[in-house]
Parts: C-alpha cells; sequence; structure tokens
C-alpha cells in the first residue's frame, strides 16, 4: 500500500457501487442498505456504520463513532448497478435467495427491482455448476472487458455518480494458480485478453475494467482474480485501491477469534476439523471439486499464520487442520458448521473444544460489504493505492505485498484498521504502552 500524502477529499455526490454477481451476498447487502436509510433497520455488524474510536489520554479521552471520525459516504449517496449471469432483478434474485423474509422486502421492492443486472461476463469452465443464460458475447475477452467498461461509464452518466467501487460477489471460479505469460505483466495480460486465453477468468475481466477506469476493486471470493501480478501492476499504475480475497465470515470467523485465544494462552493443538452444510447457490457452485478447492485453500491458510508451527513447534507441529463443506439444499443460506478442537494444556493432557454455529452467511457478509465499499471509497479519496493491508479484517486470505506476511489474527486485524483511520486523520495510534488501554 502507498500511504497518503494530500488532505483526504470530501465525499461529495454519489458513490456508484458495482457488483458482478447479484446473489444472497449482494442482494441482501443492496436491500440491507436500502432499509437502513429509510430508518427501518439498524446496521449492525458494519463496523464502519457502529464501531467507535478512542480518541485522546486521560480526562481528554472520548470515543467517537467511526463515521463521524472520518469522511465516509452518507448511504443515501449510493448508487446500485451490478451484473448477473440470470436476468432477475435484485428484488428477485432477493426472493430467490430467501436470506430475508418478504415482509422486509416490501417496504423497498421497487426500489430494489430497479437494480436490473446487466449481462455478465461468463465462461462456464469457470463455475461448472451454473448455466446463465444473460451472458454478453463478443469476438473476443478485449471487446467484453470493453463492453464491461460501457457498463460502468454509462451507468454513471445516466445516475450522475461522481466515484465508484466494486466488489466481486459473484460465485466462486474454479481453483487457478498464476500463469507465466498471461498474468505476468500488464501487456501480457492485454495480449491475452485480445487472443481469449483461457487461463484469464471471468472475474479478472470485471476487474482489469474497473481498475483500468481507476475504480477501487475488492474480491469477496477466494478466486485469483487481482491477485495476478498483472492487476496489481494496474493497480499501482493507476493509483487506485485494491484488496481481496474471500468475505472473512461464518466459520473461518470464529476460528480468527477463538485461534489467536489459544495461542495467547499457548495451549497447543493438535487438530482442528471444521465441516459446514449449506445450502444456497454458493453451496451448490462449492458441491464442485474444482470450486471447492478453492475455497478449501483460502479456508485452510488461516490457522497457519495464526499459530505459527515453526516457531511454536511444541505446540502446533504437525497439527491436522481438515475443511469440509457439504451441500445440502434443505438448509438455504442458513448455514450450519461444527468444529472440533483437541488441544493440550498443562502437562499435556488432552482437551476437546466443540463449536456448533448457526449462522447466516449473507447476514454476516453483507456488512462486510458495506465496509469495504465505504473505506475503499476512503482509501481512495486519501489517495491510498495498491493493496489495502489495512483492512485484512475482512478477508480469510487476505492480500498482501511480495515478501511481506498477511496478517490473520482478527485483533490485530482491528488494531491496524483502527491505527490506519487514526493515521489518516492525525491522530497518534494506540500502542498500549503506558496508561493508554483504550481502543
Ligand atoms: N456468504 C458468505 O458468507 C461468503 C463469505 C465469503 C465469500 N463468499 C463468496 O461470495 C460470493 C457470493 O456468495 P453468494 O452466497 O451471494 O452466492 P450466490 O450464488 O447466491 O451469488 C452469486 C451470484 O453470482 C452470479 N454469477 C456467477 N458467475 C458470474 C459472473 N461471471 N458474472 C456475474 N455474475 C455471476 C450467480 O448467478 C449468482 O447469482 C461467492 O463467491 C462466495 O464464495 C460468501
Amino acid at each position: 500500500m502507498t500511504l497518503k500524502n494530500t488532505e483526504i477529499q470530501k465525499a461529495e455526490g454519489k458513490l456508484g457501487v458495482l457488483i458482478p454477481g447479484l446473489g444472497a451476498v449482494s442482494t441482501t447487502f443492496i436491500a440491507g442498505v436500502m432499509l437502513i436509510r429509510k430508518g427501518l433497520k439498524l446496521p449492525k455488524g458494519s463496523v464502519a456504520m457502529m464501531g467507535k474510536l478512542r480518541v485522546g489520554k486521560g480526562d481528554d479521552a472520548h470515543y467517537v463513532p467511526i463515521k463521524d471520525f472520518v469522511p465516509l459516504a452518507d448511504l443515501k449517496d449510493m448508487e446500485f448497478g451490478g451484473w448477473d449471469i440470470f436476468e432477475d432483478n435484485a428484488y428477485e434474485a432477493a426472493v430467490k435467495a430467501g436470506v430475508l423474509q418478504k415482509p422486509d422486502l416490501e417496504p423497498i421492492k421497487e426500489e430494489l427491482s430497479s437494480v436490473k443486472p446487466w449481462k455478465a461476463v461468463f465462461f462456464n469452465d469457470y463455475v461448472k455448476k451454473l448455466h446463465g443464460t444473460w451472458v454478453k458475447k463478443a469476438p473476443n475477452y478485449w471487446d467484453l472487458a470493453q463492453m464491461v467498461k460501457e457498463d460502468i461509464l454509462n451507468f454513471k452518466k445516466e445516475k450522475n455518480i461522481s466515484r465508484m467501487v466494486m466488489v466481486w460477489c459473484a460465485s466462486t471460479e474454479i481453483y487457478q494458480e498464476m500463469k507465466p505469460g498471461v498474468h505476468d505483466t500488464i501487456e501480457n495480460f492485454e495480449k491475452a485478453l485480445k487472443e481469449s486465453n483461457k487461463y484469464i477468468a471471468p472475474s479478472m475481466i470485471y476487474a482489469y475494467a474497473a481498475l483500468d477506469l481507476g475504480i477501487p476493486f475488492a474480491n469477496g471470493a477466494p478466486n485469483l482474480c487481482n491477485e495476478i501480478p498483472a492487476l496489481r501492476q494496474l493497480a499501482e499504475k493507476n493509483k487506485v485501491p485494491m484488496g481481496g480475497r474471500d468475505f472473512k465470515t461464518g466459520q473461518t470467523l470464529m476460528k480468527t477469534i477463538i485461534a489467536p485465544g489459544l495461542k495467547a494462552r499457548m495451549i497447543g493443538v493438535d487438530g482442528w476439523y471444521s465441516t459446514n452444510i449449506l445450502g444456497n447457490r454458493d453451496g451448490e457452485v462449492l458441491d464442485d471439486p474444482e470450486s471447492f478447492k478453492t475455497k478449501e485453500v483460502s479456508k485452510l491458510s488461516v490457522l497457519d499464520n495464526i499459530f505459527q508451527p515453526d516457531e511454536y513447534p511444541a505446540l502446533y507441529d504437525g497439527y491436522h487442520h481438515v475443511v469440509r463443506i457439504n451441500y445440502y439444499p434443505p438448509r438455504g443460506d442458513n448455514k450450519e458448521s461444527w468444529d472440533n478442537i483437541d488441544i493440550r494444556g498443562w502437562l499435556d493432557y488432552p482437551m476437546q473444544i466443540k463449536v456448533n454455529f448457526l449462522c447466516r452467511d449473507s447476514i454476516l457478509a453483507a456488512p462486510v460489504v458495506l465496509d469495504l465499499v465505504l473505506f475503499f471509497d476512503l482509501a481512495q479519496r486519501a489517495s491510498m493505492y495498491g493493496i489495502q493491508e489495512w483492512l485484512s479484517f475482512y478477508w480469510k486470505s487476505p492480500m498482501f505485498e511480495p515478501g511481506e506476511q498477511p496478517i490473520h489474527d482478527l485483533f490485530v486485524q482491528l488494531m491496524k484498521l483502527k491505527n490506519t483511520l487514526r493515521w489518516l486523520m492525525d491522530v497518534p495510534p494506540v500502542t498500549y504502552l503506558g496508561s493508554e488501554t483504550y481502543d
């Protein structure tokens, strides 16, 4: 991340929120913002909207809501645009997703129905379980990217938008590794676009279109997408903030809450077995082994980073970490997860922890989308660009600069986020030294 060197621009005018994928997460997010700005619901789960920062010391110390501390966009100024491989508008998609109940959707039915998806960039090889009908056709991938740009620029003009942010909320694509000669430089990537190279995923085309237009890009799924060097370079070249990957919700959120506690008390771990049942479209997509592999890699990376088995072999060397996701339609979006953690304490005596989390996946993800939209917009107005490590708090697999390490511990991530906000506003960071006991 490159740090600010100028004043933060004011959040004036409308903020366009561009979303590939009008599914469970994004419609829950959009509907939520519409309900909140009507004063009908509270933005629970959003750190940007509900969180506070303590500033000052001793008698001067006081808590300030984050939304008043930094100049964030007003929810009333948000306009939503998106793409999907199905033609359903956001209201119809929300009803199908079945996350929010109809009485909650009623007061915003008209507004939500007005969000109609543009045709998607979609290649079936990348999401094998879905067969979309609302899909762009063009002679090559370069032309597809131009069509995505046209959608964005038309939307900007039509809605009189001054700034935009794109958040990928579409399905998880198959597992992919970086391909030299295609993904490594902007030039190779653009050439590969013109040749419709098979190593270019749809998510990369959306990310390319956004970054090329100077629009911040956040990747909510675990696909490779903007991680590739070509798109990192494009973000640096155009001075655009970006980040990813994979919203931190559900079981992984729990993991990054519990694991730092075990580690802090030097409690050993023999194994951590995690299993889930999930019945929404995301679950169906993840039922394909190639899409699941992408998710699995993202979910598995978390514990190693927190436990540091190389530094603490007596506690964590060779611990077993297993993650399973089972598609089970009756549950819809209401995922249930079970964790069995085999731990070891004093004199190597074994103990167990069982966690049974009955969560609602999209209810946890929607405030993450909101915070990312608000903070990526803030980052851009503060002239911060490249990977935004200070937003690691929101990701299962936070992107990081080459040669650095990602941070997975939720509490370290939160401190980094809050201290970055303090730094932006020229307030001293909190170090917990001396009598500084605030967060
Ligand atoms: N819900 C969570 O807690 C959570 C957490 C982390 C990551 N995610 C990720 O967020 C994404 C969305 O999750 P969801 O539950 O909303 O899934 P969903 O299946 O309900 O929605 C995804 C939507 O994307 C559409 N789509 C697929 N490929 C597309 C393309 N190329 N262009 C445009 N649209 C496309 C699908 O038709 C679908 O409507 C998934 O990748 C999921 O893995 C979700």
